[in-house]
């Protein structure tokens, strides 16, 4: 059964919330990238989201709350967890916390960690749909393992359409790249992915400058595995002359098949990155060459997710 294609009307995301509790996957649009979702709670639906995904195991998932309360339902609840969320939430940072006690998330969630990945998306579609659905949704990005994540409805058909009940349709993603992760389970606050609030906003808000987990430090993330985020034609990093043949991916301005951002706007960058790299893809380029981007605010993220879709396979 293909995927049923819901709009962001009230009566589908009521549809949308029943499929969750009857234990479906619903895919939806947060600000940052499409998630594949099923109810926390639910240790089969949870199971569904690694299946479909291909995921491997013992990678842990992100859980998304509506408000705060239901986020201190899940979590030990910090000083420095209550200034994040006052200068970020809801919005594109996820905080990992120890996981409280009697929390009631299936243990697939946290792949037997005692900490928990939590978010309060901002996208209006989330927020309804989370509202409306009443309780923890786990959601990874809605792609298969390893492949460009997706920031449309259009990407999470390709990918996963036989494999899911259904994809709420929000239109493209304003952020276009995952979230920042936020270790807080020991001092100091560790980066764990760059994303889409920058290092320098965090570290404005938290008293400890937080440290940059480090490549030694193993995969506490899958996102963070060398390959990941990959289109299947090779990707070659700051190409300044483009070779023929080559699909070309610009930023600023230099002749290209489609252009990042002529104005080197890195916010417009980010939006733009995963639905152009899909694009490019799809012309069948054995090679999709890319401008160098600044190594500076979301750069850092941008960076971060190409020089993964251009590492060894
Ligand atoms: O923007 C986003 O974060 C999107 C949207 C859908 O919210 N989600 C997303 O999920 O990117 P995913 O599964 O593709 O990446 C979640 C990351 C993984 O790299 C995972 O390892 C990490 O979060 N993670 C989850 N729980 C964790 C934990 N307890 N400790 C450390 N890392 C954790
Ligand atoms: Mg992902």
């Amino acid at each position: 059964m293909p995927a049923l294609r819901l709009s962001a009307s009230t009566q589908d995301l009521t549809r949308a919330a029943r499929i969750l509790a009857e234990g479906g996957l619903v895919a939806f649009p947060t600000e940052t990238v499409y998630g594949l979702g099923a109810d926390a709670r639910q240790d089969h639906a949870v199971a569904r989201i690694y299946k479909a995904k291909e995921r491997p195991e013992f990678n842990p998932l992100i859980v998304h709350v509506a408000d705060l309360d239901a986020a201190k339902d899940l979590v030990i609840w910090s000083e420095a967890a209550q200034a994040l969320a006052d200068a970020f939430w809801p919005g594109p940072l996820t905080l990992v916390l120890p996981l409280r006690e009697g929390a009631h998330v299936s243990r697939l969630v946290t792949a037997g960690l005692d900490s928990l990945a939590v978010r309060i998306p901002a996208a209006p579609v989330a927020q309804n749909l989370l509202r409306a659905f009443g309780g923890p949704v786990a959601a990874p990005s809605a792609n298969r393992s390893g492949q460009i994540s997706p920031t449309r409805a259009a990407h999470v058909l390709e990918g996963l359409g036989d494999r899911i009940e259904a994809v709420v349709d929000g239109g493209p993603c304003a952020v276009g790249l995952e979230s920042t992760i936020l270790g807080l389970t020991g001092t100091p606050p560790t980066l764990l992915r760059p994303g889409g609030i920058t290092e320098e906003a965090l570290n404005e808000v938290l008293d400890t400058r937080i440290a940059l987990r480090r490549e030694t430090d193993g995969i506490t993330a899958p996102g963070q595995t060398r390959s990941h985020y990959a289109p299947r034609a090779r990707v070659r990093l700051n190409a300044v002359d483009f070779e023929p043949g080559e699909a070309r991916l610009g930023f600023g301005t230099v002749p290209c098949d489609l252009n990042l951002s002529p104005g080197e706007d890195l916010t417009e960058a980010a939006a733009n990155l995963f639905e152009y790299l899909h694009r490019l893809d799809a012309t069948g380029a054995a090679t999709i060459a890319i401008s160098p981007i600044p190594h500076l605010g979301l750069g850092i993220a941008i960076n971060d997710r190409l020089s993964r879709a251009a590492a060894e396979r």
